[in-house]
């Protein structure tokens, strides 16, 4: 093992206090696993990306079991200042995250477990995983941006898997998974519809992403927003749509896709209540739409996507809201439960 001068590690825990007002957060300190097992690697973070998850699995809300006070976060960027004696992939000063399944490798794994759920997150100074499930990260961008990319990047590139230039995606609402399938979908070539609950924030993408020009509607206050989908589309429906709502939009969702397009089921942002599924089976027969569960993605996706990032040196800094000081962690995490953001919200070390 290469000499690390650290012992010590300050890591953000949950209080598991659900109630309103309460802190959801709390800094500890704890020894690291030293010395390191062979194919460990001791990573220093520079940056951890906030998710709706982390918000949502903060406030008690997430729909799958989470491991107690266990430490928040799944989206980190680090670079590499230890590692085992056997590490072959990895060596010091590489800029690195992990993936946020760490058994889904291939993509054909039957396992899982998640950061932030089945075992401890990485909203932490420094972090300690198995070469294994760290992916490089690309070098041209800097460590906020770069630690968008295992969750909500990843996520974005596997929803819009299979589409080819000239196609039209429906993305919905302005958070970061959305913005950064806005920015894979323009370096591809994609034309874009953009849906928000807020005029305001559709006038300043509108003017952030000008030329080509990208189009917008407004979904609470045109309730009927499929049917502007299919205006803008001359009937047919977009190609993709990266579903964000669930129960409250996937019907609607699939009546604007075009016949034999995908709608990529990433989030339920919206109330989950299973009545608004009526129309869902004879909708998808009647659309021949392909319905595609999105669960991030494998690390072979996430090299994927660094490398299509690398090869575009597409940089990623305006799709940044806000950065907080890591001990901000607390007011970071209220600020997305708020829905304040567009894009993303990240913790800088
Ligand atoms: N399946 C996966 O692999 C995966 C990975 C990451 C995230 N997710 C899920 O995907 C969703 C988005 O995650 P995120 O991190 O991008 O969240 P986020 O940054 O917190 O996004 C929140 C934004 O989504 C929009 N929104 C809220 N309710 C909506 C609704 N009913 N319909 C459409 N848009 C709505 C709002 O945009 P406006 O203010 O513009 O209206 C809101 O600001 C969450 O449900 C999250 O749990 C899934």
């Amino acid at each position: 093992m290469s000499d690390a001068q650290v012992t010590t590690r300050r890591a953000f825990r949950r209080t598991d206090d659900y109630n309103p007002g309460t802190s959801k957060l709390k800094l500890v300190e704890k020894t690291l696993p030293l010395p390191l097992l062979p194919t460990s690697v001791l990573v220093k973070v520079h940056a951890v990306a906030l998710n709706y998850r982390d918000a949502n699995i903060a406030n008690g809300g997430n729909p799958w079991p989470v491991l107690p006070n266990g430490i928040l976060g799944n989206d980190a960027a680090g670079e590499v200042i230890a590692v085992g004696d056997k590490v072959r992939t990895l060596v010091l000063g590489d800029k690195v995250g992990p993936i946020i399944d760490t058994e889904y490798i291939s993509g054909r794994e039957v396992g899982r477990s998640w950061l932030a759920a089945d075992e401890d997150g990485v909203m932490a100074d420094h972090i300690v995983f198995d070469e294994a499930v760290l992916c490089k990260l690309p070098t041209h961008l800097d460590w906020v941006e770069a630690a968008t990319i295992p969750c909500a990047g990843v996520t974005a590139w596997s929803a819009l898997k299979g589409m080819s230039i000239g196609q039209t995606v429906l993305i919905q609402g302005t958070g970061g998974v959305s913005m950064f399938a806005l920015k894979l979908a323009r370096a591809a070539g994609l034309r874009v519809i953009l849906t928000s609950s807020s005029d305001k924030k559709l006038e300043q993408m509108k003017e952030k992403f000008a030329s080509p020009p990208i189009l917008t509607i407004n979904y609470a206050t045109s309730p009927d927003w499929n049917q502007e989908v299919l205006r803008l589309t001359r009937g047919v429906g977009v190609d993709i749509v990266i579903e964000n709502g669930g129960t409250g939009s996937l019907v609607k969702s699939l009546k604007c896709t075009r016949r034999g397009g995908i709608v990529s089921q990433v989030g339920y942002l919206a109330k989950q209540n299973p009545m608004e599924l009526a129309e869902l089976v004879s909708t998808i027969i009647d659309r021949r739409v392909i319905l595609r569960g999105i669960n991030a993605g494998s690390k072979h996706d996430t090299e994927d996507c660094c490398a299509a990032l690398s090869a575009s040196q597409a940089s990623l800094d305006d799709l940044i809201d806000r950065i907080f000081p890591f001990e901000q962690a607390e007011e970071a995490v209220q600020y997305i439960w708020e829905g304040r953001q567009i894009g993303k919200v990240v913790l800088k070390l």
